[in-house]
């Protein structure tokens, strides 16, 4: 399988008073169609790893490759449409517009990778079918259940066909059976071709993963 993402020698410091060395020398490799499971304990840099594989912030040294590009070479308008089309996101927060229905929340942002409003609502409806919210696609986000939002986030990270899946522990707030729920639809989306990486301190979630990297004080290691 081609590689989605590689990230090669990349550390990153953070000086916030006193000096944190958050990632030192990382070196990753996440294929189409793999679910890395990166794991390690509260600090360890998963967060700081996935932003920046995700275009939000810089490393201090290194080079991180999604889809064949340079994300560090990505400025202004081209850094937008790379954290739009090739990125989707689940975070631990399920982050809609509240006052948005479900459905809404899912083909509003399709809108903005420049698709027309009615092909946009069809495939909203298919991905809301998908993770199973078909009869609450227009209920206002609010009204949804935390399990329920954390659903509707994933059909909109999900309608996008993202190349690259950065999920940061987000099944932290959910019920273990709800977690279960919502890991195994990120591994249907695996199955389908969207390469994932998957933070989280939850050894539960190794059972899902086709490899798992260990990250403890910013280094990473493979392990079983
Ligand atoms: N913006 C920042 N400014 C200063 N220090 C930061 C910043 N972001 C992260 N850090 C520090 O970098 C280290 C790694 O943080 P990071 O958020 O990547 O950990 P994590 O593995 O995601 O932890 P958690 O499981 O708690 O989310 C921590 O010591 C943290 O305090
Ligand atoms: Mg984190």
């Amino acid at each position: 399988m081609p590689e989605a993402a590689v990230v090669q020698q990349v550390s990153k410091h953070f000086n916030t008073g006193r000096r944190v060395d958050a990632l030192v020398g990382v070196d990753l490799a996440v294929d189409e169609a793999e679910l890395v499971v990166l794991l390690g304990r509260s600090g360890a840099g998963k967060s700081t790893l996935l932003s920046l594989i995700g275009g939000l912030d810089q490393p201090d040294s290194g080079t991180i490759r999604v889809g064949g590009q340079d994300v560090a070479s990505l400025h202004g308008a081209e850094l937008d449409r790379f954290r739009q089309r090739t990125i989707g996101w689940a975070f631990q927060s399920a982050g809609l517009l509240p006052l948005l229905t479900a459905l809404e929340n899912v083909w509003l942002p399709l809108t903005l990778m420049g698709r027309n409003e009615g092909e946009a609502i069809t495939e909203a409806r298919a991905v809301l079918r998908a993770v199973g919210l078909e009869e609450r696609a227009d209920h206002r986000a609010y009204e949804l259940s935390g399990g329920e939002q954390h659903r509707v986030a994933l059909a909109r990270a999900l309608a996008k066909a993202p190349l690259l899946l950065l999920a940061d522990e987000p099944t932290a707030q959910l019920d273990s059976e709800t977690a279960r729920d919502i890991t195994r639809l990120i591994r249907l989306a695996a199955d389908s071709g969207t390469a994932v990486l998957f933070a989280t301190h939850d050894r539960a979630v190794t059972e899902f993963a086709d490899r798992v990297v260990t990250i403890e004080d910013g280094r990473v290691g493979a392990s079983g």
